[in-house]
């Protein structure tokens, strides 16, 4: 049996998924989560790219324990010395240099000749072997680069000391066929690469990501490089809950494995959609909200005879918990802090008072308190940023006969300001009377609202994404009040902005 590696890349190429960005604290949050669920390489950013991913990788580095930090840097001196610098307190560090080896991209991007190609990448990992005994080589879009040009860049970046070669298809053209070819030809031709770890990377552009990634892995590949819930550009990278539970129902058929603690699957697929704000699909595999829904009265029945009839795989293997409807407003702190335990969230002190006291509020106002509005509690929690703008009162009138008018009262770094605005309905009165408050001037990208569960007294959840001077934040809002819960996520994303500022 094969152990193959997981290299995660939720915290990188997820990251880039449209809308998708987290600050620091979500992004070590998400790190505790993935050295839980057992994978063996966190790719926690790119740190030429914003001095937001230099402190990400720098915190993860210092805080995190149990994986391999690895950091993105193009084969630029100056990039690989910000991954190096940034990647300093890790115990185990990995710097990850790629370059494209397409003819499309050399004569439109890069504008460079293949020689000069592979001298970059030679030198690149060298210098990056300064920092760390671990380099990964990527051959961008080297699913559309020539076979035997791919083959010599390889041999050459191995004798340079890259310890992991990636073959990345970049803009997932890839057949899954084609590709396992691609990989089988490389373990093959490369007269070096038992030197290195052969890994995958697999865009989704086609719908093919984690189906060409299972291919390579039976044709010799070491390594996957995936994402949770599969998000990552454009259509997202290759889904590692999907790949995880391939290799792990079928392990004989594959004769390879992971060292994932699959049971921790779920919580992490919810952790990363509350954090990043994209939702999981209703019927995505494993961890959609129907992937273990059985709806047919024939499977019904199948199942209750025996499991096996119609489950190939079982709900607890992922971690889904078995009830869903927890507590009221008679549990105590105890039962409280237990379920928070058993969604992955570990907030003590200061940070369980107060979401304590946010479960004792909503529970007033509803009767059933559920998983779903925990972490809608627990990711406003988590992802505090420092308030310039604080929502302090909202009264809203509005109806068939009335012009919409928004009374607001808003905390303003320590001022108290109060205004009265119109709008087209209650939320436009509401939103023209923040902007006038904060005297910003941004504008709305996406709107977007949720009922967090069933029943009328639900959770209403909004988010939104505002762009302002070519920045662009997004923001949550949770409440049982729906235009409160607007309110909240366009204060949320403004304080984002203004974080941003300093
Ligand atoms: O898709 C890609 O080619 C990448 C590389 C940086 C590995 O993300
Ligand atoms: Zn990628």
């Amino acid at each position: 049996m094969r152990s193959i590696k997981i290299f995660d890349t939720t915290l990188r190429d997820g990251e880039q998924s449209p809308g998708a960005s987290m600050n620091v604290e979500e992004k070590i949050q998400v790190a505790r989560q993935l050295v839980k669920l057992g994978v063996d390489i966190i790719e926690v950013g790119f740190p030429i790219a914003s001095p937001g991913d230099v402190e990400a990788v720098k915190r993860i580095a210092t805080e995190i324990k149990g994986a391999t930090i690895a950091a993105l840097a193009r084969t630029m001196d100056k990039d690989i010395d910000r991954a190096g610098e940034a990647l300093m307190p890790a115990k185990s560090k990995r710097i990850h240099t790629f370059i494209a080896t397409s003819d499309i991209h050399l004569r439109h991007k890069l504008r460079m000749g293949r020689d000069e190609v592979i001298a970059n990448a030679v030198s690149a990992v060298k210098r990056a072997r300064q920092y760390t005994d671990d380099v990964e080589f990527s051959a961008e879009d080297a699913t559309r680069s020539d076979r035997e040009y791919l083959c010599k860049i390889i041999e050459h970046v191995i004798k340079a000391g890259a310890t992991t070669v990636n073959i990345p298809d970049t803009v997932g053209y890839a057949m899954p066929h084609e590709y396992g070819e691609l990989v089988e030809y490389l373990i093959n031709r490369v007269p070096n690469i038992d030197k290195a770890a052969v890994s995958v990377h697999c865009h989704n552009d086609l719908g093919l990501a984690v189906a060409n990634s299972l291919a390579a892995i039976l044709k010799g590949a070491g390594q996957v490089e995936c994402t949770i819930n599969g998000i990552g550009e454009r259509a997202g990278n290759a889904s590692m809950e999907e790949i995880v539970m391939a290799l792990k129902t079928r392990s004989a058929f594959y004769s390879a494995d992971t060292k994932i603690v699959t049971q921790e699957i779920y919580k992490t697929s919810r952790l990363v959609s509350r954090i990043t704000g994209m939702v999981v699909q209703q019927n995505k595999a494993i961890v959609g909200e129907n992937a273990f829904a059985h709806e047919a009265g024939i499977h019904q029945d199948g199942l209750l005879k025996e499991r096996s009839t119609y489950e190939i795989m079982r709900p607890e293997d992922v971690g889904i918990p078995k009830s869903k409807l927890v507590l009221g407003k008679h549990s105590g702190r105890h039962a409280f802090k237990a379920r928070l335990q058993e969604l992955g969230c570990e907030l003590t002190g200061e940070g369980l008072n107060r979401i304590f006291e946010k479960f004792k509020r909503l529970a007033d106002q509803k009767k059933y308190i559920f998983d779903e509005d925990i972490e809608t509690l627990v990711s406003e929690e988590v992802s505090k940023i420092p308030e310039v703008y604080s929502l302090i009162d909202l009264s809203v009138s509005s109806g068939i006969n009335i012009r919409p008018t928004a009374t607001l009262k808003l905390k303003v770094n320590n001022d108290i300001v109060e205004e009265v605005g119109h709008g087209h309905g209650p939320v436009d009165a509401v939103y023209k009377t923040i902007a006038t408050i904060t005297q910003t001037k941004s504008s709305l990208l996406k709107f977007e609202v949720r009922g967090i569960t069933g029943g009328t007294d639900a959770l209403g959840e909004v988010a939104v994404s505002i762009e302002e001077g070519g920045r662009t934040a997004r923001g949550h809002g949770a409440d049982t009040d729906i235009i409160i819960a607007a309110a909240k996520a366009y204060i949320n994303a403004l304080n984002k902005l203004a974080a941003r500022r300093v």
